[in-house]
């Protein structure tokens, strides 16, 4: 029995993933598992009404859970920072989700703003390490307010997080067994510490993978590659501000953030899931935006959680409609209905 923590969250949150449910409900009747469900209400709109983000006592009791669900964080009356750091960077750091995984699929063509590409060149994943880097959070001003005003905003990268990240990335191209390739996403010629440390750990755990297929791009660079070459990559690994930004290209690549999902994974613990998008404010409650990437979380959810089959088939479902059903995956041109993008993929299922 999984103990399914879920948090709908801000803005259009709980409109995908009571679509990402309805798909969940649907799997466990078929693939024979059972979980249970408990609500979380932590978001912009209680800490608009209660001042409280997430408590310690919170995260002690999301320990007891076998993973969490997560619709989006973000509140447009909520300065920005508060809730992020206070809700979702605080999930991922106090849990350990020392990867962000994004996967960058391209499931119909039509989709991939790249002229001439097909799903064979657009599917890769992102190994994005998220739990160090500039994230840290470390920094400090100097003669704040004033005409000499310095603000430092470090980046901070332990040998041991360096290595768990990587040493994921290598043990998921084994898994995934497509090009076997493992491209380090960095930049060795400006930042001389931060990626000194990651090419050398690179290099040596590279020697423990001899099957694996090896490959280093500058971060700038990797961006033209998305757009020239998608084809080159397989798994990706970067540190926790070049993943934020090139997942967000990838997502573009991929067809946009309707499809986006990622996982922040403790491999030993508590993981969370979530479509990458935000909470689109402007889309709340109109039943237009697009829940599949809160339904491939929840797929990419029964994955880690061990129903591989039942995590297989959710995608298999999601492909069909895409390829078959929706117009457009961008919010209110799908052709469809939010709830009746979760009724096809559950009747696709
Ligand atoms: C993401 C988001 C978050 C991040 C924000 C909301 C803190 O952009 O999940 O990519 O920067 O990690
Ligand atoms: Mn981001």
């Amino acid at each position: 029995m999984y103990k399914i923590a879920v948090i709908p969250g801000d803005g259009t949150g709980p409109e995908v993933v009571r679509e990402a449910l309805k798909v969940l409900e649907t799997a466990a009747k078929k693939y024979n598992f059972k979980y249970e469900t408990k609500i979380f209400d932590f978001g912009g709109d209680r800490y608009l009404s209660t001042g409280k983000t997430l408590e310690d006592k919170d995260i002690e009791e999301l320990r007891g859970y076998s993973a969490i669900l997560l619709g989006a964080i973000g509140h447009p009356e909520v300065k920005p920072g508060i809730l992020e750091t206070g809700i979702l960077l605080k999930l991922r750091f106090s849990l350990d989700q020392y990867i962000n995984l994004r996967p960058v699929k391209l499931y119909n063509a039509v989709f991939c703003p790249l002229k001439d590409k097909k799903p064979e060149d657009v599917d890769f994943v992102v190994v994005r390490e998220n739990s160090e880097g500039l994230y840290k959070g470390m920094g400090e001003f100097k003669n704040k307010g004033t005409k000499d005003e310095v603000a430092i905003q470090i980046s901070y990268n332990t040998r041991k997080g360096v290595e768990r990240c990587i040493r994921y990335a290598f043990e998921y191209a084994r898994k995934r067994n497509k090009r076997k390739k493992v491209t380090l996403c960095g930049k060795t010629n400006v930042l001389t510490f931060a990626w000194d440390l990651w090419q050398r750990t690179f290099d040596e755990l590279a020697r423990e993978y001899p099957d694996i297929t090896t490959d280093y791009a500058h971060v700038d660079a990797t961006t033209m590659w998305f757009v020239k070459n998608p084809e080159w990559f397989d798994v990706i690994v970067t540190d926790n501000m070049f993943g934020d930004i090139i997942t967000d290209l990838g997502a573009m690549v991929q067809g946009g953030m309707g499809i986006a999902a990622g996982g922040n994974i403790n491999p030993q613990g508590v993981s969370m899931f979530e479509p990458i998008g935000g909470s689109a404010p402007k889309y709340t409650g109109k039943n237009v935006i697009n829940p599949l990437a809160a339904v491939c979380a929840a797929g990419m959810m029964l994955e880690i959680l061990g129903e591989e089959e039942a995590a297989k088939a959710v995608e298999d479902a999601v492909i069909k409609v895409v390829q078959k059903k929706l117009k457009s995956l961008g919010a209110g041109k799908m052709g469809y209905s939010t709830s009746e993008v979760g009724d096809l993929v559950v009747q696709n299922l």
